[in-house]
C-alpha cells in the first residue's frame, strides 16, 4: 500500500480477501483431538464428569499451582457460581472495564454490581477508589485481570481483609499468567478462567473455578451439578455448569500446545510492537516482561491528538480492509443496559474508563496470524496515521463513515446487545 487511494475506505481493494478475526481459535494437535474425541465415543461417557474433565482439571490445576480446580461449561456460568457460593448479596464492587458476563453473573443473582473506575496505569480496578464506593451493603469485590494483567493483588487483598469483604477475581483473560512470579488462580477466595474459542487457550467453550480452599471446592462441585452429592441426594442449590467431555478433550489437547501458543503469541506482539513503535501517536500496552504471560491480547492505543483521526476512523479503515479489529470492552459495562438505565450517570465517577474506552482497539493475533499479515496491518495503520489529517477530512465526507455513526459492525461485541448470535454469524469461532 502505497497511498491514500489504495485504502478500501477509498475505493482500493481490501488488503485482505477474508476476514481476520482478532480470536480465531488455536487448535492444537488434530489427529490427538480426533482420538481423543473417538475414546470418547467408545466409552459412551460424554458427561458428568468423565476422565477428560477430570484430567483437564488437573492440569490446569497444576499449571495454574492451585489446589483444585473445577471444570465448567463456561467463565460466566463459574462466575455465577463462585459468587453465590462466596455468598455474595447486596452489592458488589466492579471494575466497568470489563466484559458484561462480570457484571451480569451479579445482576443475574439481583446482586448490585458498583462500577469502580480503573487505575490509569494499570488499567484493573483501582484500588484507591474502592473504599469510597463500600457501604453497609458491600459484601465483596471482583477484581478483573484485564488483558491478561494482573490487578494490584496485594492492595485488594488489604481492602477486602480491612473490611471483611470476599475476594473474587474474574481471570478469563489470565490462564498461564504470574504475577510476582505465583501463577494467577490462588489469588482471593477464588479465581475463575474462560477457555471459550476465543480465548488463546480453549476448550471450544469451557470455564473453571480455581481455589485453595477446600470448603469452597466443595461446595463449588455440588452447586456445578444441581448440588448432588450422591446418588439421589441433593444436598445444597445448583445449577448445570457441568463441562462436557468434548470440551474437555479439546481442552487437553489445547493444553498439550500451550507452550507453543503462548510463544506464537510473544512472537507476534513482537512483531507489533517492532513495526508500530515509530508512528507517532499509537502504542500497545506494556506486559511485564518479568512475569509469565499469555500474550493474548494485542491492544492498541490511540491517542487522537497526534494521529488526528480517532480510534473508531482507524477501526472503519480497518474493517474496510478485512481486518475484524475490536473495541474492547466499548462503551464499559455501566454504558450497556440494564445497567444504563440503572444508573445513567455512573460514568460522572468513571472518568478513566470513559476515557479508555475510546482510544483501544483489539489487533488480531494468534497461531492464524502470520507475519506477513502483521506486516501489511501495521503498514496500513502506518499510512492512515502519517497522512492522519487528510483521511480525516476524506473520511467525514464518505458514506461508509456515516452509516458507521449510525449503524457500526454488528460483530462488534461492543455494538450490539445478541452476542451470541453475533458470535455464530460472524466470528466464526
Ligand atoms: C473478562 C471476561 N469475563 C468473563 C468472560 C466470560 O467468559 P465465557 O465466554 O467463558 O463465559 C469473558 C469472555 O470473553 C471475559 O472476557
Amino acid at each position: 500500500m502505497k497511498n491514500l487511494d489504495d485504502l478500501a475506505v477509498f475505493g482500493g481493494i481490501p488488503a485482505f480477501a477474508e476476514e481476520l478475526h482478532v480470536g480465531r481459535p488455536n487448535i492444537g494437535d488434530r489427529q490427538r483431538l480426533l482420538a481423543r474425541i473417538n475414546e470418547i465415543l467408545d466409552r459412551r461417557w460424554l458427561t458428568n464428569n468423565g476422565p477428560n474433565v477430570q484430567e483437564f482439571e488437573r492440569q490446569i490445576a497444576d499449571v495454574a499451582r492451585v489446589k483444585h480446580c473445577i471444570a465448567t461449561c463456561n467463565a460466566t456460568v463459574a462466575l455465577e457460581i463462585a459468587i453465590r457460593a462466596l455468598g455474595l448479596t447486596g452489592e458488589v464492587i466492579v471494575p466497568s472495564m470489563t466484559f458484561i458476563a462480570t457484571a451480569h453473573a451479579l445482576q443475574w443473582q439481583e446482586i448490585t454490581p458498583v462500577f469502580c473506575d480503573i487505575d490509569p496505569e494499570t488499567y484493573t480496578i483501582d484500588p484507591n477508589r474502592i473504599e469510597q464506593m463500600i457501604t453497609p451493603r458491600t459484601t465483596g469485590i471482583i477484581g478483573v485481570h484485564l488483558w491478561s494483567r494482573p490487578c494490584d493483588l496485594e492492595s485488594l487483598a488489604e481492602i477486602a481483609r480491612r473490611h471483611n469483604l470476599k475476594l473474587l477475581y474474574d481471570a478469563a483473560h489470565s490462564f498461564a499468567c504470574s504475577y510476582k512470579g505465583r501463577m494467577i488462580g490462588s489469588f482471593g477466595d477464588a479465581e475463575v478462567f474462560s477457555f471459550h474459542a476465543t480465548k488463546f487457550l480453549n476448550s471450544l467453550e469451557g470455564g473453571a473455578i480455581v481455589t485453595n480452599d477446600d470448603g469452597l471446592a466443595a461446595k463449588t462441585r455440588l452447586m456445578r451439578n444441581f448440588g448432588f452429592a450422591g446418588v439421589d441426594k441433593v444436598t445444597h442449590i445448583g445449577t448445570n455448569g457441568k463441562m462436557d467431555e468434548m470440551s474437555a478433550a479439546m481442552g487437553l489437547t489445547s493444553l498439550e500446545s500451550l507452550d507453543e501458543f503462548i510463544n506464537t503469541n510473544y512472537r507476534n506482539y513482537k512483531r507489533y510492537q517492532c513495526q508500530l513503535e515509530k508512528i507517532p501517536g499509537v502504542s500497545l500496552i506494556i506486559y511485564n516482561k518479568a512475569e509469565r504471560n499469555n500474550y493474548q491480547y494485542i491492544i492498541l492505543e490511540i491517542d487522537e491528538t497526534e494521529t488526528l483521526i480517532s480510534r473508531d476512523q482507524l477501526a472503519l479503515i480497518l474493517y474496510m480492509e478485512n481486518i475484524l479489529v475490536r473495541r474492547y470492552f466499548y462503551p464499559g459495562c455501566h454504558r450497556m443496559e440494564p445497567y444504563h438505565s440503572y444508573y445513567p450517570h455512573a460514568g460522572l465517577v468513571l472518568p478513566e474508563t470513559e476515557k479508555l474506552v475510546q482510544r483501544v482497539l483489539c489487533l488480531p493475533t494468534g497461531t492464524t496470524v502470520s507475519p506477513a499479515d502483521i506486516g501489511q496491518i501495521c503498514q496500513i495503520i502506518q499510512v492512515v496515521v502519517e497522512h492522519g489529517r487528510e483521511v480525516r477530512e476524506r473520511l467525514e465526507k464518505s458514506e461508509h463513515w456515516g452509516r458507521f455513526l449510525t449503524e457500526p459492525p454488528d460483530h462488534d461485541r461492543g455494538f450490539q446487545s445478541d452476542l451470541q448470535t453475533s458470535d455464530q454469524l460472524r466470528d466464526k469461532v
